[in-house]
């Protein structure tokens, strides 16, 4: 059984944020070989159509409240798998190791003595906020930004006063704590009406992007839908002039992005 293990080879792979244009050369030839797939709920169908059509693919999804017993279950999964020998990918939203429960699985599975490969992939955490027109530092307006969970067991909670001094603040997984947290930054000290953006499905043809201010989300006014990317920081405001309609020869480009829905 050992020798077996030793054999195989999981790929850990970043699927990027929606789009498929946006999976990495490597992580496109990777799926193309992969024998069975085991995919997260935020893998998109147009990124799973790239890979080998002979695959078995296997649909791993947490939902809220399972996700230990989940977490148990894709490690069996992976572990039954690779002592087969079969090329196994296991393919996450954005990069495996942002969030995702990567470097876990990716421990657990040298533990067993399976080979890991690192596949690494684009981020919803940069991708889809740039791709929105809302880069992420400016010189002037924003010299750092940090990347954060809004998602925390409560023993765990996140100390946002500790994160309000950075200019540019990027929150994933926190829709269903997002008046909490604008509350605690203002509570830190940010400004109420600073500006922030949720930028739903991003890179996706379902994109739509929120503009609202710290005081309007804190007070409960913003209707934002899983999965989103939070930003909060005077970045936001670049948005507007860097997305308004040209009449340039890039109209052509234009038209190949996802549409853009403002509300
Ligand atoms: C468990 S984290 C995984 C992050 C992922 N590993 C990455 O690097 O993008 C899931 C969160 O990422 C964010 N997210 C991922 N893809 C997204 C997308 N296309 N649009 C908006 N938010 C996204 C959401 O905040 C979501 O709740």
């Amino acid at each position: 059984l050992i020798r077996n293990a030793k054999m195989s080879k999981v790929y850990l792979v970043g699927a990027g944020p929606g789009d498929p244009e946006l999976l990495t050369l490597k992580a496109a030839k990777v799926l193309k070989r992969a024998e069975v797939i085991l995919y997260d709920r935020l893998v998109s169908r147009q990124v799973l159509e790239q890979a080998n059509p002979w695959a078995e693919q296997i649909s791993v999804g947490k939902l809220c409240g399972q996700q230990q017993q989940t977490q148990q279950r894709i490690l069996a999964l992976l572990l039954h798998y690779a002592r087969q020998g079969k090329t196994v990918v296991r393919l996450k939203g954005g990069d495996p190791l942002v969030f995702g429960r990567g470097a876990e699985e990716w421990l657990f599975l040298r533990q067993q003595g399976i080979e890991v490969e690192i596949v690494v992939g684009i981020t919803s955490a940069t991708a889809v906020p740039g791709l929105a027109g809302i880069p992420l530092t400016f010189r002037g307006l924003s010299s750092a930004f940090v990347v954060a969970t809004g998602h925390c067991q409560d023993a765990d909670e996140q100390d946002w006063s500790r994160l309000a001094s950075v200019e540019t603040l990027v929150i994933l997984m926190g829709v269903g704590r997002r008046e909490a947290i604008a509350q605690s930054l203002i509570a830190a000290g940010r400004a109420p009406k600073e500006p922030v953006a949720f930028i739903e499905r991003g890179t996706t043809s379902e994109e739509r992007v929120v503009l609202s201010t710290l005081s309007d989300v804190a007070q409960g006014k913003a209707m934002i839908e899983c999965p989103a990317i939070f930003v909060v920081g005077e970045v936001v405001k670049l948005r507007e002039s860097l997305t308004a309609e040209t009449i340039s020869s890039n109209a052509e480009m234009t038209q190949h992005r996802p549409s853009r829905v403002l509300s």
